[in-house]
């Protein structure tokens, strides 16, 4: 009996063992994923709705993630790849989260990611490193209590017009009123009337009396006039510091700075395509669906991108449509406006600029171009003195004089930023066949010695190049 009993004890303690063996070796998620690649791939895929603290974005913080997750580890995998589809395995803890966020944010939508992808994410999440850069930028952000409110231009011409009309009325009235007064007293006097004579003759008299004043300043507004005609020929098509009003307050430092989301969240298709891009409604809904008001202008300004896709958010539903997994479904019959952004940068038709050209080949800053963007409230042209001075902030950008979106400066930039040979086997192999064929080459020579190329001896000051 007692060696029974002690068979048993036996026993239950190796099961213990093993399973506590078992525990061990499937903890592998948790602890032998590559923190770097992890950042990377939570950067990427997971940022944009969860923070690695305690904080809440437009979902849950992942902080302390494994002492939560009580569901298997395959389950979890399965739940980053297909939420919906995790929970019908009737697990209890995931019952209990999607009971407890779906109602407020909505369902998670479905990761591409891979099972070893989760296990590196799932490492950064637990340990991400103390000194991560974008906490660090976090903290250095003027928040949307402290940024000043900015005006969106508005053409001062047109009241400077209307200033001088009003002027003009007023003195013409004056001089009315001075005329008849001038009457009445002579009247009284007995003396002649001021003859009635025609308004421009009048004026015609009182400049002639007035000749030496008159032609002075007959001569300052021509000179003035010459001045301002000249800067302004010189500034044709110059727009920096162009800042129309926007259809909403949108602010990117509340955005880019204080919540860290990516350039590339909302401005993907700069990276793939000749165009930035402006989010679409769908894309702002991801956050505030459950983000529904602001520091700055509380629910007025968010409230608007409801009324653009028709969402209630009282009762956090879309109007009208099926609300499936954060869209307004495509049978969505709700008839409301679409935000209508007004443009800020644009080129003439006949040229050509991509922005994956730049960006990806070119690894490119948005900033080299675009300025501080994550200190704007109200969007920009950057002024070139102004990205000038940032230089410091963001390493490795280079500094141009022309105005931004001029031809000058496009050109200035070709002729000063440099091809990195190196990072790119498809210049390298080019270089090298180039320099095998330099032979009787003068021109060729000219350009390889240095062994330094620049945008413009690759051709970026090819007319044809940047015009249709
Ligand atoms: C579009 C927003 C969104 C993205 C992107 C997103 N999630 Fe989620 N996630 C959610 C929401 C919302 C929940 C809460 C459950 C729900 O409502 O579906 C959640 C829940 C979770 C949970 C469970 C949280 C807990 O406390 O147990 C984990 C783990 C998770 N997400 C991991 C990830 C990972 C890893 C990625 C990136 C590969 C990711 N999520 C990307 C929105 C998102
Ligand atoms: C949350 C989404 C979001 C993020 C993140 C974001 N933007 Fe924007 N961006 C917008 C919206 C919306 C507009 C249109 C409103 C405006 O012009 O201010 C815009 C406008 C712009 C414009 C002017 C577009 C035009 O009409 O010419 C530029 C340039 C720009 N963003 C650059 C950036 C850069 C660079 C970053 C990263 C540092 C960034 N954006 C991050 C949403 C975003
Ligand atoms: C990745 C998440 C995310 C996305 C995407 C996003 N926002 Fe926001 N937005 C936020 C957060 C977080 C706040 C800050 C709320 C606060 O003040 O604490 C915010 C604030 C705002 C505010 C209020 C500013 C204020 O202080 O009153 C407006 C307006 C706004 N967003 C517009 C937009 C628009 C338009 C889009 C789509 C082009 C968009 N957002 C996309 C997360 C997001
Ligand atoms: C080499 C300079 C340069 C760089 C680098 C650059 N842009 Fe642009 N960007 C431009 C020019 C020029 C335009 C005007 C394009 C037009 O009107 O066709 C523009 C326009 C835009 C617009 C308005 C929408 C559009 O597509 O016309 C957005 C948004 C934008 N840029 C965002 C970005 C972001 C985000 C980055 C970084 C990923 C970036 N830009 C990098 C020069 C640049
Ligand atoms: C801040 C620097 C900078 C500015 C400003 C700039 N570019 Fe570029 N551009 C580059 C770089 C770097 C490349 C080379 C990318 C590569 O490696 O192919 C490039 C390449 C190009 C190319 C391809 C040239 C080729 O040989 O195929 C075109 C077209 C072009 N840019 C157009 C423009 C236009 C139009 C503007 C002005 C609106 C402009 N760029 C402004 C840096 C700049
Ligand atoms: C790197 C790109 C680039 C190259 C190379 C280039 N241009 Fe331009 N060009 C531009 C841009 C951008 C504008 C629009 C400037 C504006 O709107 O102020 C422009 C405008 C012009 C205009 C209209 C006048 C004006 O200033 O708006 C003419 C004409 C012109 N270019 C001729 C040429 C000729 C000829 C060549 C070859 C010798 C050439 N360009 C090469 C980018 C380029």
């Amino acid at each position: 009996m007692i060696a029974d009993l002690g068979f048993k004890a036996t026993k239950s303690f190796l099961t213990a063992c093993l399973v506590l063996f078992a525990v061990q070796g499937t903890a592998g998620i948790w602890d032998d994923g590559n923190i770097e690649e992890g950042q990377a791939l939570f950067n990427a895929n997971c940022a944009s709705c969860h923070k690695v603290t305690n904080e809440v974005l437009a979902a849950p913080g992942l902080a302390g993630i494994a002492d939560r997750w009580g569901a298997s580890e395959e389950l979890l995998v399965q739940w980053i790849q297909n939420p919906q589809g995790a929970a019908e395995s009737g697990d209890s803890y995931i019952k209990s989260l999607v009971s407890r966020y779906v109602p407020t944010y909505g369902w998670m939508t479905a990761q591409a990611v891979s099972a070893e992808d989760v296990k590196n994410i799932m490492a950064y999440v637990q340990n991400p490193p103390d000194a991560a850069p974008v906490a660090d930028s976090g903290s250095d952000c003027i928040t949307v209590d402290e940024l000043p409110i900015e005006e969106a231009n508005n053409d001062s011409g047109v009241w400077f017009v209307m200033l001088l009309v009003l002027f003009l009325i007023i003195a013409m009235a004056a001089a009315g009123v001075n005329r008849s007064l001038t009457n009445a007293s002579r009247e009284k006097d007995g003396g002649a009337l001021l003859e009635d004579l025609p308004y421009g003759q009048r004026v015609k008299m009182w400049a002639w009396e007035n000749r030496v004043a008159v032609s002075l300043i007959g001569v300052f507004i021509v000179a003035y006039g010459a001045v301002l005609g000249y800067q302004g020929l010189m500034r044709v098509g110059v727009v920096e510091g162009y800042k129309p009003n926007q259809p909403i307050q949108f602010i990117h430092s509340v955005h880019v700075c204080e919540n860290e989301v990516d350039c590339k969240y909302c401005h993907h298709s700069a990276y793939e395509s000749k165009h930035a891009g402006i989010p679409s409604t769908n894309v702002c809904m991801n956050c505030h669906k459950a983000v529904k008001k602001g520091r700055r202008y509380g629910e007025t300004e968010i409230g608007k991108i409801y009324e653009a896709i028709g969402f209630d958010a009282t009762s956090g539903t879309y109007v009208d449509g099926e609300g499936k997994n954060g869209y307004a479904s495509p049978q969505d019959t709700y008839d409301g406006d679409p935000i209508r952004w007004n443009k800020v940068h644009n080129l003439p038709d006949h040229v050509f600029f991509s922005h994956q050209q730049h960006v990806v080949v070119g690894g490119l800053q948005c900033q080299n171009c675009h300025g501080d963007v994550e200190t704007y409230t109200v969007g920009r042209v950057a002024k070139v003195e102004d990205i000038n001075q940032l230089v410091d902030k963001y390493p490795g950008l280079i500094e141009l004089s022309k105005p931004t979106l001029t031809m000058g400066w496009c050109i200035e930039c070709h002729n000063k930023a440099e091809i990195d040979l190196a990072s790119s086997g498809y210049y390298e192999e080019i270089h090298h066949r180039l320099k095998d064929h330099l032979r009787g080459n003068e021109e060729l020579r000219m350009y390889m010695e240095d062994d330094k190329i620049t945008v413009k001896e690759l051709g970026g000051w090819e007319c044809a190049k940047c015009h249709y």
